[in-house]
């Protein structure tokens, strides 16, 4: 397992996980001398429909590096579409990684940013801090009151979240389906 430090914000445990994972399977990837042959993928398509999805503010180089990595052996719609908790995707990534996915570091970065403003699923009241800030784009003021707050008190729905200051509803109202309380 390669360990590397964050770049960014000061603790995003999660992301280190989720990014050593990709990169730390990379060896055992490099090993498979052959894959199954690879179906006819639509480049210009996949990167359409994987920006379709992703949030105004995202870097597109982020969408990008997904679909240069993430759609080399099948569509996008493997992956769209469904979010998952952190865990459920440190475990595709793993997967990915074994079957032969082999980002490079920057393209680690720019997939785990994209998978976690656009398809992570976050509990509320449960998740660690360093998942809650890049999904809900929360500062860590924000993140820190959010958890301060849920240890005195449940968050019950996003009417409730939102009046935590610096939680944008705008954000709020995009996450809707990937909330859970
Ligand atoms: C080297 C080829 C390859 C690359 C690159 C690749 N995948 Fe896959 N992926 C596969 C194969 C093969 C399957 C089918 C595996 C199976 O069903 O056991 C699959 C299946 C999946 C599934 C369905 C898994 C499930 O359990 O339902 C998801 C989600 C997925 N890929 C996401 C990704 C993401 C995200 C990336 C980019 C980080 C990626 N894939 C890159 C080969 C690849």
């Amino acid at each position: 397992m390669s360990f590397r430090t964050p770049r960014t914000w000061p603790p995003q445990g999660g992301r280190v996980f989720l990014s050593a994972i990709l990169l730390g399977l990379l060896g055992i990837g490099a090993a498979t001398a052959q894959l199954p042959a690879r179906p006819v993928i639509d480049a210009v398509k996949e990167l359409a429909a994987i920006k379709a999805v992703s949030d105004l503010d995202d870097d597109p180089a982020d969408a990008e590096a997904v679909q240069q990595v993430c759609t080399t052996c099948h569509s996008s719609s493997q992956f769209l579409g469904t979010p998952r908790s952190s865990g459920r995707w440190e475990q595709v990534f793993g997967q990915m990684a074994q079957l032969g996915a082999r980002p490079t570091d920057t393209q680690v970065d720019q997939i785990v940013r994209y998978f976690q403003r656009n398809l992570m699923v976050v509990n509320v009241n449960t998740s660690p801090m360093e998942e809650l800030g890049p999904t809900l784009q929360a500062d860590p003021n924000a993140t820190t009151a959010i958890v301060m707050r849920r240890g005195e008190r449940r968050f019950t729905g996003i009417a409730d979240l939102a009046a935590i200051p610096g939680v944008k509803r705008s954000v709020l109202e995009r996450l809707k389906g990937r909330l859970q309380f």
